[in-house]
Protein backbone atom coordinates (compact mmCIF):
# COMPACT_ATOMS: atom_id res chain seq x y z
CA UNK A 1 0.00 0.00 0.00
CA UNK A 2 1.60 3.30 -1.31
CA UNK A 3 0.51 6.60 -0.50
CA UNK A 4 0.13 8.04 -3.72
CA UNK A 5 -2.06 11.06 -4.70
CA UNK A 6 -5.55 9.76 -4.91
CA UNK A 7 -5.14 7.82 -1.53
CA UNK A 8 -3.41 11.13 0.27
CA UNK A 9 -5.79 13.68 -1.13
CA UNK A 10 -8.46 10.97 0.73
CA UNK A 11 -6.49 10.85 4.02
CA UNK A 12 -6.44 14.44 4.40
CA UNK A 13 -10.34 14.30 3.58
CA UNK A 14 -10.76 11.87 6.28
CA UNK A 15 -9.10 13.59 8.81
CA UNK A 16 -10.58 17.54 7.61
CA UNK A 17 -14.06 15.36 8.54
CA UNK A 18 -13.03 13.56 11.83
CA UNK A 19 -11.83 17.59 12.84
CA UNK A 20 -15.63 18.05 12.71
CA UNK A 21 -16.49 15.73 15.69
CA UNK A 22 -13.32 17.52 17.93
CA UNK A 23 -13.90 17.84 21.64
CA UNK A 24 -11.88 21.01 22.33
CA UNK A 25 -13.81 23.10 24.23
CA UNK A 26 -10.57 24.17 26.40
CA UNK A 27 -7.93 24.96 24.04
CA UNK A 28 -10.81 25.94 21.55
CA UNK A 29 -7.46 24.09 18.91
CA UNK A 30 -9.18 21.14 16.98
CA UNK A 31 -7.74 18.61 14.99
CA UNK A 32 -8.11 15.80 13.16
CA UNK A 33 -6.09 12.73 11.97
CA UNK A 34 -6.37 9.99 9.87
CA UNK A 35 -4.66 6.69 9.43
CA UNK A 36 -4.21 4.33 6.35
CA UNK A 37 -3.98 0.78 7.08
CA UNK A 38 -1.92 -1.85 4.96
CA UNK A 39 -5.18 -3.36 3.88
CA UNK A 40 -6.06 0.23 2.52
CA UNK A 41 -8.59 1.40 5.24
CA UNK A 42 -9.17 4.61 6.35
CA UNK A 43 -9.64 5.04 10.31
CA UNK A 44 -10.34 8.91 11.31
CA UNK A 45 -9.65 10.74 14.56
CA UNK A 46 -10.44 13.60 16.55
CA UNK A 47 -8.52 15.12 19.83
CA UNK A 48 -11.05 14.95 22.75
CA UNK A 49 -10.07 17.32 25.75
CA UNK A 50 -10.73 16.62 29.33
CA UNK A 51 -11.62 19.04 32.51
CA UNK A 52 -8.53 17.59 34.34
CA UNK A 53 -6.21 18.87 31.15
CA UNK A 54 -4.03 15.60 31.23
CA UNK A 55 -6.29 13.36 30.02
CA UNK A 56 -6.89 14.87 27.11
CA UNK A 57 -5.75 12.92 23.67
CA UNK A 58 -4.43 13.97 20.39
CA UNK A 59 -6.26 13.32 17.56
CA UNK A 60 -3.36 10.84 16.26
CA UNK A 61 -3.88 9.27 19.24
CA UNK A 62 -7.70 8.60 18.93
CA UNK A 63 -7.30 7.84 15.02
CA UNK A 64 -4.21 5.35 15.62
CA UNK A 65 -6.62 3.29 18.45
CA UNK A 66 -9.73 2.96 16.02
CA UNK A 67 -7.30 1.43 13.83
CA UNK A 68 -6.00 -0.67 16.29
CA UNK A 69 -9.31 -2.11 17.94
CA UNK A 70 -10.61 -2.69 14.82
CA UNK A 71 -7.46 -5.36 14.07
CA UNK A 72 -5.26 -2.72 11.66
CA UNK A 73 -1.98 -2.62 13.17
CA UNK A 74 0.10 -1.96 10.59
CA UNK A 75 -0.21 1.72 9.69
CA UNK A 76 1.60 2.77 6.45
CA UNK A 77 0.76 6.29 6.33
CA UNK A 78 -0.84 9.09 9.10
CA UNK A 79 -2.64 12.33 8.10
CA UNK A 80 -2.62 15.64 10.87
CA UNK A 81 -4.94 18.49 10.19
CA UNK A 82 -5.88 21.66 12.00
CA UNK A 83 -6.26 25.19 11.53
CA UNK A 84 -2.78 26.49 11.35
CA UNK A 85 -1.24 29.18 9.40
CA UNK A 86 1.23 26.18 8.66
CA UNK A 87 0.89 22.63 8.20
CA UNK A 88 0.74 20.78 11.89
CA UNK A 89 2.69 18.45 13.62
CA UNK A 90 2.15 15.57 15.28
CA UNK A 91 3.27 15.78 19.60
CA UNK A 92 5.99 13.56 20.80
CA UNK A 93 3.46 11.16 22.47
CA UNK A 94 1.62 10.62 19.36
CA UNK A 95 4.89 9.65 17.49
CA UNK A 96 5.65 7.18 20.53
CA UNK A 97 2.61 5.47 19.70
CA UNK A 98 2.68 5.49 15.67
CA UNK A 99 6.39 4.07 16.20
CA UNK A 100 4.70 0.98 17.52
CA UNK A 101 2.55 0.38 14.43
CA UNK A 102 4.62 2.10 11.72
CA UNK A 103 4.68 0.40 8.98
CA UNK A 104 8.30 0.75 7.22
CA UNK A 105 8.14 3.41 4.79
CA UNK A 106 5.04 4.78 6.53
CA UNK A 107 4.88 8.62 5.51
CA UNK A 108 3.18 11.21 7.94
CA UNK A 109 1.37 13.88 6.31
CA UNK A 110 1.26 17.42 8.14
CA UNK A 111 -1.88 19.70 6.84
CA UNK A 112 -3.70 22.59 7.72
CA UNK A 113 -7.05 23.40 6.84
CA UNK A 114 -6.04 26.27 3.88
CA UNK A 115 -5.07 23.08 2.02
CA UNK A 116 -1.02 23.93 2.73
CA UNK A 117 0.60 20.28 3.29
CA UNK A 118 4.04 18.51 3.66
CA UNK A 119 4.77 14.60 3.77
CA UNK A 120 7.58 13.72 5.68
CA UNK A 121 8.98 9.85 5.86
CA UNK A 122 8.14 9.07 10.17
CA UNK A 123 11.48 7.69 10.96
CA UNK A 124 12.31 11.07 10.26
CA UNK A 125 10.03 12.46 12.93
CA UNK A 126 11.42 9.90 15.56
CA UNK A 127 14.99 9.29 14.89
CA UNK A 128 16.27 7.05 17.93
CA UNK A 129 13.23 6.00 18.50
CA UNK A 130 12.65 3.84 22.09
CA UNK A 131 11.71 0.55 21.13
CA UNK A 132 11.20 -2.68 23.30
CA UNK A 133 12.95 -5.12 22.95
CA UNK A 134 16.01 -2.37 22.01
CA UNK A 135 16.35 -1.72 18.63
CA UNK A 136 13.51 -4.02 17.26
CA UNK A 137 9.95 -4.05 16.71
CA UNK A 138 7.92 -6.19 18.70
CA UNK A 139 6.84 -8.15 15.94
CA UNK A 140 5.45 -11.23 17.62
CA UNK A 141 3.04 -9.08 19.40
CA UNK A 142 1.91 -7.22 15.75
CA UNK A 143 1.73 -10.88 13.92
CA UNK A 144 0.05 -12.85 17.64
CA UNK A 145 -2.55 -10.98 18.47
CA UNK A 146 -0.71 -10.52 21.87
N1 LIG B 1 -3.43 18.14 19.81
C1 LIG B 1 -3.67 17.15 18.89
O1 LIG B 1 -4.79 16.66 18.76
N2 LIG B 1 -2.63 16.72 18.14
C2 LIG B 1 -1.36 17.22 18.20
O2 LIG B 1 -0.46 16.72 17.55
C3 LIG B 1 -1.07 18.36 19.07
C4 LIG B 1 -2.13 18.71 20.04
C5 LIG B 1 -4.55 18.62 20.61
C6 LIG B 1 -4.50 18.26 22.05
C7 LIG B 1 -5.31 19.37 22.69
O3 LIG B 1 -6.67 19.04 22.64
C8 LIG B 1 -5.07 20.56 21.77
O4 LIG B 1 -4.58 20.03 20.56
C9 LIG B 1 -4.10 21.59 22.31
O5 LIG B 1 -2.90 21.01 22.64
Amino acid sequence: MKLDTARRELLLERARTAREYAYAPYSGFRVGAAVLTADGRIFGGANIENASLGATVCAERVAIWQAVAAGQRRLVALAVLADTPTPVAPCGLCRQVLQEFAEPDCQVVLANLQGQFQVVPFDQLLPLAFTWPQGKKWEEGKKDGG
